[in-house]
């Protein structure tokens, strides 16, 4: 089993220490591949689309999305952290997703992605945790992930691990366990639900990618969506 790990911060603090006891049972069981926000995306996106209208490989930050990229398409599972931040995810963590714009459904998703199963960690310290993971799963939604679980917390204490009452980290601590032992049932040699949200949003797109390569078809989307053969008969799901 391969994962990914996005860490919406560089900081080693209570994220670091949830996604620690996420991960603790499936170390020896996976490869774990893990990138550090902002040190592995630092910059960003400019706005340039050049990666809607040409070529994302012309991006300027190409050399670290291409790496994120890659692992995120190898993996079995991905898993996204984020403290909440004035009620939002890290700054970090808004600039990454960004730079995959161009992967959402209207525009060029990737096939491997309808298959894959995600988790998001996010804690706050009393609000904004909903928001904040929602902000991350509409990426994987529109990537065309269905399967994503999201494990928020709420401290509603102090901010430092080692402080919080020990009812609360033995609270956390079994929650994160019973979600690693789920990832450990789970059969990863067949691909993950598609579900119904996903299929509409992609039905959607089709028509809409129709109806645009109808009025010029050397548009790129519709090109990519003409090649992968959703326009006809393929669907991403089965393609897996
Ligand atoms: C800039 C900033 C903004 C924050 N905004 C919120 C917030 O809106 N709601 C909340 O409950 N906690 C907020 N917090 C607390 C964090 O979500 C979190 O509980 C704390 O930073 C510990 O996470 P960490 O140790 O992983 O950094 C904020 C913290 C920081 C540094």
């Amino acid at each position: 089993m391969k994962i990914t790990v996005i860490n919406g911060a560089e900081k080693k603090g209570v994220t670091y220490r949830m996604k620690e006891l996420f991960l603790e049972s499936l170390r020896d069981k996976a490869e774990i591949t893990e990138f550090y926000l902002p040190r592995d995306c630092p910059s960003f996106c400019a706005g340039c689309t050049v990666c809607f209208m040409k070529d994302e490989r012309e991006c300027k930050d190409r050399a670290y999305t291409e790496k994120i990229e890659k692992s995120m398409l190898e993996a079995d599972l991905l898993l996204f952290t984020s403290p909440v931040y004035v009620y939002h995810v890290t700054g970090a963590m808004k600039v990454m997703p960004d730079h995959f714009g161009y992967r959402w459904m209207p525009h060029r998703p990737a096939k491997e992605m309808f298959g894959k199963r995600a988790v998001i960690i996010t804690q706050c310290l009393g609000g904004g945790d909903k928001s904040t993971a929602k902000d991350i799963k509409d990426s994987l939604n529109w990537w065309g992930i269905s399967d994503v679980r999201i494990l928020s917390f709420k401290l509603m204490s102090n901010i430092e691990w080692d402080r919080i009452p020990e009812k609360k980290r033995t609270e956390f601590t079994e929650k994160l366990h019973r979600a690693a032992e789920n990832v450990l049932r789970t059969d990863f040699t067949k691909p993950a639900h598609t579900s119904i949200p996903t299929k509409i949003r992609f039905y959607v797109v089709r028509m809409m990618q129709t109806g645009l390569g109808k009025q010029n078809p050397n548009y790129k989307d519709f090109r990519y969506w003409k090649e992968m053969g959703w326009i006809d008969d393929k669907r991403p799901w089965k393609d897996v």
